[in-house]
């Protein structure tokens, strides 16, 4: 611990910001969220779904999550695909892909049991320092500090530094440092809490927070410290799709195997401008069967603005095409996971065409 924390947070007043802390979070702390307990298999999907995405959005897709997956034995007998079709709309789908993969290394690595040690938790696919404390502290095997976003605004602002990221060092030592020793699990959710409940991004709470008497920065008046607030640049990008559908009224569609937002899950094939979909059409052999109509919408993601262009391809004879017979599907037998996007492609496509 290095000498400024210590001396400025000698153990008196260290005591009353943990007892401030708790006092809050008893009355006031998220105590009744559905990943509560301390069954460490649940914990880490809660973590792992938590990662980047708000706790309203979150709820409905654990579970369901769990429902279908309770436990580590159901989750080693899932597809990817399986668990790829669970997570489809929650987004971030690598998510999805380290689960699967850590059930893997689970099996094979720990005899089936998920580890309960913080250096091995943090070993697995996807998970970071936050998220290994997060899980060993909830599920009561240790005692380890977080450092989300949330916290790490509380924190830098309790102190009144502006922390860049190689300074980043001193609010973990901070965070393990206030840590109660009795109610560690606790204390870290109610870090989480204040950070988002409380000492919110813009227009904090101040008056409510439990520790203003020890923040330095209070009241927080967010000019005196940052600048303006940073306007999140919203990007905006065309996307070019080829709906293909056979005579069987079945729809061509791949698993995108490439790095991108959507990995892992089934798409009509898409590209990033006009002529790289002909060049595709041409090698397949299915440039005869475009069609004239052609229609647009727009997929809003929280930093990017799509615009897909939708070009239909009614295949009417199968023979000299070039396209593999094992991408057919039927609308009613898809059991994979879909980007949001293919779902609206799938919608307009049946109101367009009356299909049903
Ligand atoms: N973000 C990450 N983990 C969380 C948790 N357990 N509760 C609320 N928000 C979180």
């Amino acid at each position: 611990m290095s000498f400024e924390i210590k001396s400025s947070y000698p153990s008196k007043k260290k005591s009353l910001i943990r007892k401030n802390i708790l006092d809050w979070y008893d009355i006031n702390g998220r105590s009744d969220l559905p990943w509560k307990g301390q069954d460490i298999y649940k914990i880490w999907i809660s973590e792992v779904m938590l990662q980047q995405t708000q706790v309203q959005s979150v709820i409905p897709y654990y579970k369901m999550f769990i429902d279908r997956y309770p436990n580590l034995e159901s989750l080693f007998k899932a597809s990817l695909n399986d668990v790829m079709k669970i997570w489809s709309g929650l987004g971030f789908y690598r998510r999805a892909e380290n689960i699967y993969k850590t059930s893997i290394i689970i099996q094979e690595e720990f005899d089936g049991e998920f580890p309960k040690n913080y250096n091995d938790i943090l070993s697995l696919p996807g998970i970071g320092r936050t998220t290994a404390s997060a899980i060993t502290t909830f599920s009561g095997n240790g005692r380890y500090s977080i450092l989300d976003g949330n916290v790490k605004r509380f924190l830098s602002r309790f102190l009144s530094a502006e922390v860049d990221n190689s300074e980043l060092n001193s609010l973990w030592e901070l965070s393990q440092y206030l840590l109660s020793d009795t109610r560690p699990s606790d204390f870290i959710q109610a870090y989480m809490d204040i950070g988002s409940l409380v000492c919110k991004k813009s227009k904090p709470l101040c008056y409510e927070c439990p520790v203003n008497k020890q923040c330095n920065s209070y009241p927080y008046q967010p000019s005196n410290i940052s600048s303006k607030p940073r306007k999140i640049k919203i990007k905006e990008k065309n996307i070019w799709s080829l709906v293909v559908i056979n005579n069987k009224g079945q729809f061509y569609l791949e698993k995108i195997s490439y790095d991108n937002l959507w990995k892992g899950l089934y798409s009509s094939p898409v590209f990033h401008n006009q002529s790289d979909l002909m060049g595709w059409t041409e090698s397949h052999k299915i440039k005869a069967y475009m069609e004239s109509n052609t229609w647009k919408f727009t997929h809003k993601l929280s930093h990017i603005k799509f615009t897909f262009n939708i070009i239909l391809c009614n295949i009417k004879y199968h023979k000299k095409v070039s396209l593999s017979d094992d991408n057919w599907y039927n609308l009613s037998d898809i059991d994979f996971g879909i980007p949001k996007y293919q779902d609206k492609i799938f919608n307009q496509y049946k109101s367009i065409y009356d299909y049903n």
